[in-house]
């Protein structure tokens, strides 16, 4: 993963070191309420793991760590997962969650902003969904201004309602 620095952050392949500062996200019932469940530090190491460990068929996927310029601390994480199966079709999704005290500064999506022109440019997908449960109103709201539009309902296995499916697609270039 190539980092990707921004007017306020600096975004950078994830690390075993970030479980401390992650622990912050992972164990916050509020920033863990639309997902399946809290990470002890185990979880964390699993989940880091996993992610670090990426896809290599799939060099786009495994999400960022979000650095703060500012005060050069791990604030959460964004980037890619891959879904082999939304209603039969393999997905890219965007996926973003940051600690509670950075929220409502514009900060997930200047990081998912980003991301995504990073997957495009450099990655060149062609799709990306973004899975969201129907109450995350902030989470919809950081879609609908990354351009993202509502494409249909999908029941994701293990939760008890359907996430809404957000898509945008590769602006057409000019050559
Ligand atoms: C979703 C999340 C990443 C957003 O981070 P953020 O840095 O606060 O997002 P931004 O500031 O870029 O944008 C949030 C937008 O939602 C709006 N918003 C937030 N809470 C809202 C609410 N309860 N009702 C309506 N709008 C709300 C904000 O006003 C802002 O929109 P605006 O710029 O038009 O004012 C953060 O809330 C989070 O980590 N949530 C928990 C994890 C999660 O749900 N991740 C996504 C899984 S799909």
């Amino acid at each position: 993963m190539i980092p990707i620095e921004t007017s306020r952050l600096l975004m950078r392949p994830l690390s075993v070191a970030d479980a401390e500062p992650l622990a912050a996200v992972f164990s916050d019932p509020e920033v863990m309420r639309w997902s399946d469940g809290l990470l002890d530090a185990a979880g964390i190491r699993d989940w880091l793991g996993k992610r670090i460990a990426g896809d290599p068929l799939r060099p786009w996927i495994g999400p960022w760590a979000v650095v703060q310029k500012s005060t050069s601390n791990v604030i959460g994480y964004c980037g890619f997962f891959y879904f082999p199966d939304i209603i039969g079709l393999p997905e890219t999704e965007i996926g973003f969650r940051l600690v509670r005290a950075c929220w409502g500064q514009g900060l997930a999506t200047e990081a998912a902003r980003a991301a995504l022109a990073r997957g495009f440019d450099l990655y060149n997908l062609e799709r990306v969904i973004a899975l969201i449960a129907p109450e995350n109103v902030a989470s919809i709201r950081v879609a609908e201004k990354l351009g993202m539009r509502y494409e249909h309902d999908v029941m994701l296995e293990g939760y008890t309602y359907p996430d809404r499916v957000y898509v945008i697609h590769r602006p057409n270039r000019l050559c």
